[in-house]
């Protein structure tokens, strides 16, 4: 791969510009879910373990150039300094003057956070002369922050340009499990992918019968490519006029001789809720007063014989309503089989997307796959096969 490690560069006294993604869920001033703080904690330890001085880049929320109180990155300092065991100071800007002065003051061991860098109109226009201003702070540019490589930002991709750059350990271990997957995967390949809406991962689809040998299509988008195939879902999530779409999807599949695995039986109810009264009926049953919730038995067991007969999953997005019970057994018993295929040596398997990741916690089986993504929006755009900027960058 095109790309410099940590391992490539002489840290020893250097202070190193640390883009990172800690863009994570807070509510009342607390982070309610820590992992992409402790993600890059392995970074971190490696500079300061080397010499370097750690200067952390990052944005948070998208305020839009201006400054905005509530998207300060300085409360997310006691979850740093707990994650990376070390004392975290904070410089209310992250470039000029009081910047300057902050990267100047550290000593040996010390890590400092700069203030979001979307404080400044422009970091998302990708302004040369702000990364000009950035690039005073650091002799070297890590760029640990996979999951914002899809934005072309000043603070990550034109700050690349202008000082000795490399992958941080995160972003090396993103990369290199995306590989795995996608990129030089050992065969056969199945990839999952659900959720609600087909119009939302066109690209995706498209991208993917070109490269997996068995696309699971699950969730409500299912529905759509059932019904592009004349099959009444009744008062099921569709978007009828994907039809086409659709329709063209299955052609390529074909095509690509890519084999397309949709529900053959689902789970029905009437309300969308919670233990609502349901029942398992052919994909080509489903009354006309109500609504397909989650995959059936019969689909289930088509998608583990896909998995057993695999050596590589990727998966993005859930199979059914998996936030209400009993329309998460789908997913959970995908996952779980995923989960035991890998813990048993016969399957590479990766995993991204807010929602995934989190059907894929739920079910208990996200511990047990290969690689779990930090990247939302990141990873959908490198699965439809998409140069991400802050990646493109590194490999100059
Ligand atoms: C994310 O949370 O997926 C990244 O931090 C990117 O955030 P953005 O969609 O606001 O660019």
């Amino acid at each position: 791969m095109g790309w410099n490690s940590l391992d490539d560069m002489d840290l020893a006294g250097k202070r190193v510009l640390v883009r990172v993604d800690i863009n994570v869920p807070v509510e009342a001033g607390k982070v309610t879910d820590d992992t992409r703080i402790r993600r890059i904690a392995p970074t971190v330890a490696d500079i300061r373990a080397k010499g370097g001085k750690p200067v952390l880049l990052a944005h948070f929320g998208r305020p839009k150039g201006k400054v905005v109180a509530e998207m300060s990155l300085q409360p997310l300092v006691p979850a740093l300094e707990a994650a990376f065991g070390a004392s975290v100071a904070f410089c209310a800007d992250c470039r000029g003057p009081a910047a300057e002065a902050a990267v100047a003051a550290l000593q040996d061991g010390d890590v400092l956070l700069l203030e979001n860098t979307r404080f400044h109109a422009g970091e998302e226009k990708n302004d040369a002369a702000l990364a000009a201003e950035m690039a005073k702070l650091g002799d070297i540019y890590c760029n640990d922050a996979f999951s914002a490589a899809h934005r072309a930002h000043a603070s990550t991709e034109a700050l690349a340009q202008q000082l000795p750059a490399c992958a941080g350990r995160l972003m090396q271990a993103e990369l290199t499990a995306l590989e795995a997957a996608l990129g030089q995967p050992q065969r056969p390949v199945t990839a999952v992918v659900g959720g609600a809406k087909v119009s939302t991962k066109l690209e995706l689809l498209g991208n993917l019968v070109e490269k997996v040998d068995t696309l699971v299509i699950g969730g409500g988008m299912a529905n759509t490519f059932l019904a592009a195939q004349g099959i009444d879902v009744g008062k099921s999530l569709c978007e009828h006029d994907m039809a086409p779409t659709a329709k063209e999807i299955l052609a390529k599949a074909a095509a690509q001789g890519c084999a397309i695995l949709l529900p053959s039986d689902v789970v029905v109810a009437r309300e969308f809720k919670a233990n609502a009264a349901n029942e398992t009926v052919a994909a080509d049953a489903c009354p006309a007063d109500a609504m397909i919730l989650d995959a059936g038995p019969a689909t289930v067991a088509a998608v583990s014989d896909a998995l057993a007969g695999s050596k590589t999953l990727i998966w993005n997005g859930p199979m059914g309503a998996f936030e209400i019970a009993p329309f998460d057994a789908a997913t959970n018993a995908a996952a779980l089989q995923a989960a035991a295929l890998t813990k048993s040596g016969s399957l590479v398997s990766v995993a991204g997307g807010g929602d995934t990741v989190a059907a894929l916690n739920q079910a208990g089986a996200a511990d047990s796959f290969t690689y779990i993504s930090t990247a939302g929006g990141a990873f959908l755009e490198w699965m439809e096969g998409k140069t991400l900027p802050g990646v493109a960058a590194l490999e100059q």
